[in-house]
């Protein structure tokens, strides 16, 4: 059964078996989509899956249909099955490669184990499959910032997106706590900013250090091998660069672009660091040769500039901050930060690529085609939509996969308010009190999996899934949702993600060596959660 659910499904008769005789076949554009189904296929079956010159010739056969993505829309395919043959139709390249990995879940759960496995028919049921998304941003935030995800891991993380049909990988790289982008004019950047003396353990304020160092970084030629792998995959990965708050690794880098110029160190706390960027002519030209080096290693459309919880203390106290804005006319901090968004807003868009910003960019003038994450709830995306900005919704209340997954206090280090696999599932990207020309700014959504308390990519299999895959599903499919369905489909796929060694959260709780014993969390009610985004969200539907 498919995870995410198909629009159609008709059950045929019989089966196909892949066997030593079976070839493939596929037109010239989908030879890469060809590969990557010979390399899924090859190591669990132990069949050669040799090409065929000619579609007669082969069993299994990849076409493209423009047609398809006019009925459809862009990424739709169809999958015939029969006891003859295979027949994956895509209406463009994305298509072709989601109809391969629909294919994939068809046959037994252990293709996806990467050596031979033995006494298993490589059988696919017979059916007919008409499939396409509903929004064209499926995505997952993954923040690399706070712990290092190793190179290897992230590109473990875009096999598993690509799984289920994401198509988005957004990296945050850079936070108070670690700087994780090579930058070749600013290799301080990385020398300096990329490692930090310990970590917090635990969500309280009172939480000691562990003592350890932490940190790693993407030279540029890894970032290569990453956007190249997911681009194969059919995923465009969105770089992050926090400004003008979230900047203090960078600050411990390069102290002349704070307001004090005191050296710091890389932050080794979490929550909110006063710390921020001062707005010098000098500090929008190294966040500017910043971004020109990220817009030539990303190809993405749309660029990350951060733009959240920016703390303005620093800059109310700052004499010399109080002059620049009174030389450039900015009455209040709050149009500094705006004026300093605007900046890069304009660098970005000049260069023909849209700045991606937190929800908090809204407090100010944005260019058009300035896209908004909504994550402080909804309350961005209904206002970025109505000022006729692009959303991409991801409200902390559904898709923070941080935040814990049930009441239990068993949960590794539980922070928030418990997020259960229902709870993500019920994630609706398209805010209600929307009109439908409104609701066209809305392009999808993501999960956003922050690491304060995630120190390893085990933990973060084990936030991650299955909840990933109630958004994927949340993002992909159309009509009415069923989570009994879903359910089901899902005791399945665990199976899948069991053979791919992912170890994700059961749906009794976390094993022993999943929790974390005695290390506090900070967990919240609904109640307190609502009352504390209320407050933050006050200033979102000005100017
Ligand atoms: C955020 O969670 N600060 C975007």
């Amino acid at each position: 059964m498919l995870l995410p659910r198909p629009l159609s499904t008709t059950p045929g008769d019989g089966e196909l078996v892949l066997d030593a005789a079976t070839r493939l076949h596929a037109p010239e554009e989908l030879w890469g989509v060809l590969a990557w189904l010979q390399g899924a296929l090859r190591p669990a079956t132990g069949l050669p899956l040799r090409e065929a010159d000619e579609p007669a010739d082969a069993r299994v056969v990849l076409a493209l249909d423009p047609a398809l993505g006019e009925r459809l829309g862009p990424e739709s395919f169809t999958l015939r099955v029969t006891a003859r043959g295979v027949l994956v139709t895509g209406a463009d390249r994305a298509g072709a490669f989601y109809g391969c990995q629909a294919l994939l879940q068809l046959l037994p759960p252990e293709v996806h184990r990467r050596a031979l496995v033995t006494g298993v028919r490589w059988a696919v049921p017979a059916v007919e499959v008409e499939d396409a998304p509903r929004f064209g941003w499926r995505g997952a935030m993954l923040d690399v910032a706070r712990h290092f995800m190793p190179k290897h891991d992230v590109l473990r993380f875009v096999d598993l997106m690509a799984m289920h049909r994401l198509n988005v990988l957004h990296l945050h790289l850079t936070d108070d706590q670690g700087w994780r982008l090579e930058v070749r004019r600013h290799p301080r950047l990385t020398e300096v900013g990329a490692w930090r003396r310990e970590s917090q353990v635990g969500a309280t304020e009172d939480s000691p250090g562990d003592g350890r160092p932490h940190g790693g970084y993407y030279t540029q030629d890894d970032v290569r091998e990453i956007v190249a792998h997911a681009a194969e995959r059919c995923i465009t990965v969105v770089p992050e660069i926090e400004s003008p708050g979230h900047v203090q690794a960078a600050l411990a880098a390069h102290p002349e672009l704070g307001v004090t110029g005191e050296p710091l160190e890389v932050f080794t706390r979490w929550g909110i660091d006063p710390n921020v960027l001062n707005t010098e002519e000098s500090t929008v030209a190294f966040f500017t040769d910043v971004l020109d080096e990220v817009m030539d290693l990303f190809p993405s459309r749309y660029i990350g500039i951060g733009g959240d919880e920016c703390p303005k203390e620093q800059w109310r106290a700052d004499p010399r901050t109080q002059e620049l804005m009174r030389e450039r006319g900015l009455a209040t901090e709050e149009d500094l930060q705006a004026w300093f968004v605007r900046r890069l807003d304009d660098h970005l868009t000049a260069r023909g690529r849209r700045l991606f910003g937190w929800d908090e960019i809204l407090e100010g003038e944005l260019a058009p085609g300035a896209t908004v994450a909504s994550w402080r709830g909804m309350a961005g995306a209904v206002a970025a939509a109505r000022r006729g900005h692009d959303v991409v919704a991801c409200p902390d209340d559904v898709v923070y996969l941080d935040y814990r997954q049930s009441e239990s206090p068993d949960e590794p280090i539980p922070v928030s308010i418990p997020l259960t696999v229902e709870d993500v599932y019920a994630f609706e990207p398209v805010p209600p009190q929307l009109s439908e020309d409104e609701a066209r700014h809305v392009l999808g959504g993501q999960a956003n999996i922050w690491t304060e308390h995630a120190d390893s990519p085990r933990t973060v299999d084990y936030l991650a899934f299955p909840r990933l895959c109630a958004v994927a599903e949340a993002l992909w499919s159309r009509g009415e949702r069923d989570f009994p369905d879903f359910e089901r489909r899902l005791q399945e796929h665990l199976a899948r993600l069991d053979a791919v060694g992912v170890e994700h959260r059961r749906a009794d709780g976390p094993r022993p060596w999943q929790q974390r014993p005695g290390v506090p969390g900070r967990p919240d009610t609904r109640e307190e959660r609502e009352a504390h985004v209320a407050q933050l969200v006050a200033g979102i539907s000005a100017p």
